[in-house]
């Protein structure tokens, strides 16, 4: 494991505690005082502490972890198994921020009581805080508030679907009261005209979190390797980068290659040394017998010609 530093541990720093945790009332409060909610998806130990140690107060471990981590080419395919595996790494990760789990394609979509049985293993088995659903699923909401799970809604319009605007608009609208009345603590708004976004706000109770939905939300968030510049593709409209990580990754790469080519790496100070008394120890023949053993043993398991 890269991180083993025989001198000082092989454990990272530990984690701060937690000054306030961020709840999902937390949130509404948030909304009533007019403070802007900051949200990122993570999918890792690593990329989980540095969001929540850079304050941000809702950190969503996304089923997009099928397309930015896993490399697949949309979100249908990924499973609640991967979706726990990486919760929990997340979840170790993180002492302020809300942890909020997306429930992936397929782990509701046959019965309400699926949904529950499976939002109860992001709970229990990953220590999720909230789970995320996508849709109109007002009943599945209701049951799951009545489970005592805390739900974030998601609800969104295709391209395609903004071209029938004011049907599509009128429908939003109504999923979006419904999800709030059946309980949602919160509701993500994807891909929504701003004006439209910004009325739902003003009329939801619970607070809105914008991705592509404009600034009149309570709240926005980016996938994590969007903000970065680490996906491989051109960035959305609503995408800023932030800075370019992929770039910086990269070329520190290039550069250990380099390295490594040219024998510039490992330098003598970054190699162990042998202490004195044992390098006299040995250039006084202690050595022989083990060469001995090792001439042995390279017999027992090496075609190759010996080296001595
Ligand atoms: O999976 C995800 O990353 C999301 C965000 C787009 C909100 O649902």
């Amino acid at each position: 494991m890269s991180l083993t530093n025989p001198s000082n541990g092989a454990m990272p720093a530990p984690l701060a505690p937690a000054h306030t945790k961020v709840t999902m009332p937390a949130l509404s409060e948030m909304k009533r005082q007019g403070k802007p909610i900051s949200a990122l998806t993570a999918y890792d130990y690593s990329s989980a502490r540095l969001v929540d140690e850079a304050g941000i107060d809702l950190l969503l471990v996304g089923d997009s972890l099928a397309m930015v981590v896993l490399g697949l080419d949309n979100t249908l395919a990924v499973t609640v198994d991967e979706m726990l595996h990486h919760a929990r790494a997340v979840r170790r990760a993180v002492r302020r921020a809300l942890v909020v789990v997306d429930m992936p394609f397929g782990s509701y979509h046959s019965s309400v009581a699926e949904g529950v049985a499976n939002a109860v293993r992001f709970v229990k088995e990953s220590g999720a805080e909230a789970v995320k659903i996508e849709g109109p699923r007002v009943e599945l909401v209701r049951a799951l508030v009545d489970a005592e799970i805390p739900v974030v809604g998601h609800l969104g319009l295709t391209p395609q679907s903004i071209q029938r605007t004011v049907e599509t608009v009128q429908r939003l609208r109504a999923d979006a009261r419904a999800l709030a009345r059946a309980g949602a603590g919160a509701l993500v708004l994807e891909g929504v005209p701003r004006e439209v976004a910004e009325e739902i706000t003003a009329e939801l109770p619970i607070p809105t979190i914008g991705i592509g939905a404009g600034p009149g939300c309570d709240g926005q968030i980016l996938v994590f390797h969007d903000l970065l510049n680490l996906t491989f593709a051109p960035a959305a409209k609503f995408v800023r980068r932030y800075a370019d990580v992929g770039s910086l990754i990269r070329s520190a790469i290039e550069s250990y290659r380099v390295d490594v080519e040219q024998h510039a790496f490992p330098s003598d100070a970054e190699s162990y040394h042998l202490p004195e008394s044992a390098r006299k120890e040995l250039d006084n023949g202690f050595g022989a017998e083990d060469a001995i053993v090792n001439r042995d043993a390279w017999e027992e398991f090496s075609t190759e010609p010996k080296p001595f």
